[in-house]
C-alpha cells in the first residue's frame, strides 16, 4: 500500500467505510445474544457507558495515529515511535487479533449466507417457531455446510480486498448502509405490534442490577471494542487513508452513534419476537437465526422477499467488517514484507480460512471433541472470548496509553483539531483527560477484577 495507498473520496466516504467496518455481525448477531445471556438492561447500560467513555476516545486515537503516520498498524508505530520501539508490538497484536477474529467471523457470516439462500427457497413459509429454531441446530452440526459457506465467504472477502478498498467497499457501503438501517427501522416498528414488545423494552432498557454477573462487565467492555472495530488497528488503517481536512472527533462520534443505533434496533426487533414466542433469550450464537425467520414465516409470501433482503444486508454488513479485518492482516504483509497486494491477500485469506476450520466444525464434535470439557467453551466460543474480551481491550489500552502519554503532543493536537468543528480547547482537553486517565483505568480495573485481584462486589 505504500506504493498505491489510495484514499477515501470524501469525509462522507470515510464515515461510511468506518461505519461499514463497525456495523456488522457484532451489532446484529452478537450484541443481542450476549445481552440475552447477561440478563439485559444492566449489560446494555455498561456497554453504552463503555462506548462513551472508552470507545469514542480510543476511536479518535486510532484515526489520529493512522492519519498522522499514513501507515498500517505495525508501520504506524515504527514511524511515530521509532523503528526499534516496542510500540510495534501493539501493531503486531492487532494483526494477530484481526487474524483470529476473521477466522470465526467468517463462519458466522457463512450462516448468514446459508439463511439468504434458504430465503430464496421460501423455507420459512408455514414453518412453526420450533421448526425454524431447530433448523439452526441442523446447520450448526453440519460439517459440510459450515465449511462450504465459510469458504464462500472468505472468497468474497478476499475478492474485495484484492480489488482495493475504495472501489469495492466504499461504493457498496454508500448504497447498502442506508437500506440496512431503514429495514431495521421497519422491522422494529413491526415488532411493536407483537405481544412481547413491552417485556422486551423492559428487558433491554431497564437495568436490573441484581442480574449483573461480574464477567458481564468485561464482556460489555470487550464488546464495545469489538463492535466499534477498536483495539486492533482497523480504524487506524482506515484513518491512514483519510484526507487532512476531515475533523476526526466529529467523524468518530458519527460512526459510534450509528453503530450503537443499529445494535439497539437489532435488539428491538429480536427481543419482542423472543418474548412473544417464549424463546430463551439465552439461546447463544444461534439467536438471530432463530428469531428473524419466525417473523418472515408469519407474513407468508412477502416474508420470502423480506427475509432475502434482510439476510443479504446482513451478509453485506458482515462483508464490510470482514474486509477491514483482512485489510489489517494483508496490509501488514504489503507494507512490512513488501508482498504485492494479490499475493498478500491470497495467502492471508487462505491462512485465515484454514485457521477457521476448527471454528466451523465446533458444533459437529468432529475436531477437538474434548475442547469444551477442557476449557468450558467450544473452540469457536474460546476464540471469540479470547479476541474480544482480552486482545481487543489490551490493544485499546496500549493505544490509549501511546496517544495519551507518549505521542508528540503538537502532532496529536493538530490531528484532533483539523477541520475546525472541535477546535475549542476544552474539547481537546476533555478528550485527553478521557484518554490519559479514564479509558486506561477503566480497562485496567475491569481486567484486574476479572483476574480476581479486585472485587467490585465489596464496593457496592
Ligand atoms: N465491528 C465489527 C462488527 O461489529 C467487527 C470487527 C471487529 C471489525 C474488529 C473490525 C475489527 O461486526
Amino acid at each position: 500500500m505504500s506504493v498505491d495507498r489510495g484514499s477515501w473520496s470524501s469525509k462522507f466516504g470515510f464515515i461510511l467505510a468506518a461505519a461499514g467496518s463497525a456495523v456488522g455481525l457484532g451489532n446484529i448477531w452478537k450484541f443481542p445474544y450476549i445481552t440475552g445471556e447477561n440478563g439485559g438492561g444492566v449489560f446494555v447500560l455498561i456497554y453504552l457507558v463503555s462506548v462513551a467513555i472508552v470507545g469514542i476516545p480510543i476511536m479518535i486515537s486510532e484515526v489520529v495515529i493512522g492519519r498522522a503516520s499514513q501507515k498500517s498498524p505495525v508501520g504506524a508505530f515504527s514511524f511515530l515511535a521509532g523503528e526499534n520501539s516496542s510500540w510495534k508490538f501493539v501493531g503486531m497484536l492487532g494483526v494477530a487479533s484481526g487474524f483470529i477474529i476473521l477466522s470465526y467471523y467468517s463462519v458466522v457470516a457463512g450462516w448468514a449466507l446459508n439463511y439468504t439462500f434458504m430465503s430464496l427457497t421460501n423455507f420459512f413459509d408455514g414453518k412453526t417457531a420450533e421448526q425454524i429454531s431447530g433448523t439452526f441446530n441442523t446447520l450448526y452440526s453440519s460439517a459440510g455446510i459450515n465449511l462450504f459457506w465459510h469458504s464462500v465467504f472468505m472468497i468474497l472477502t478476499a475478492a474485495v480486498v484484492v480489488a482495493g478498498v475504495k472501489k469495492g467497499i466504499e461504493r457498496w457501503n454508500r448504497i447498502l448502509m442506508p437500506i440496512l438501517i431503514l429495514m431495521f427501522i421497519i422491522f422494529a416498528v413491526f415488532s411493536i405490534f407483537l405481544s412481547g414488545w413491552k417485556e422486551a423494552v423492559e428487558f433491554v432498557f431497564y437495568p436490573h442490577i441484581d442480574k449483573l454477573k461480574p464477567s458481564g462487565v468485561l464482556e460489555a467492555l470487550g464488546h464495545a471494542f469489538f463492535t466499534l472495530s477498536l483495539g486492533m488497528g482497523a480504524m487506524l488503517t482506515y484513518g491512514s487513508y483519510l484526507d487532512k481536512k476531515t475533523n476526526i472527533p466529529q467523524a468518530a462520534i458519527y460512526v459510534s452513534l450509528l453503530d450503537t443505533a443499529v445494535a439497539l434496533l437489532a435488539c428491538m426487533v429480536m427481543f419482542p419476537v423472543i418474548f412473544t414466542y417464549g424463546f430463551n433469550p439465552q439461546a447463544g450464537p444461534g439467536l438471530v437465526f432463530q428469531t428473524f425467520p419466525v417473523i418472515f414465516g408469519e407474513i407468508g409470501r412477502a416474508g420470502m422477499l423480506l427475509s432475502f433482503i434482510l439476510f443479504t444486508l446482513l451478509v453485506f454488513a458482515a462483508l464490510s467488517s470482514a474486509v477491514s479485518l483482512l485489510e489489517v492482516v494483508t496490509s501488514y504483509f504489503i507494507d512490512e514484507k513488501g508482498w504485492d497486494r494479490k499475493k498478500a491477500t491470497l495467502i492471508t485469506a487462505g491462512a485465515v480460512f484454514l485457521f477457521g476450520i476448527p471454528s466451523a466444525l465446533s458444533g459437529t464434535g468432529l475436531l477437538f471433541p474434548e475442547w469444551q470439557t477442557m476449557y468450558g467453551k467450544n473452540f469457536f466460543d474460546t476464540f471469540d472470548y479470547l479476541a474480544s474480551n482480552w486482545m481487543l481491550p489490551l490493544g485499546g489500552l496500549f493505544i490509549s496509553i501511546y496517544v495519551g502519554w507518549a505521542m508528540d503532543p503538537a502532532l496529536r493536537k493538530a490531528e484532533f483539531e483539523t477541520g475546525g468543528n472541535f477546535s475549542k480547547s476544552w474539547y481537546y482537553k476533555t478528550w485527553l483527560f478521557f484518554l490519559k486517565f479514564i479509558a486506561p483505568l477503566a480497562v485496567i480495573a475491569v481486567i484486574l477484577q476479572r483476574v480476581g485481584i479486585i472485587d467490585f462486589d465489596i464496593l457496592f
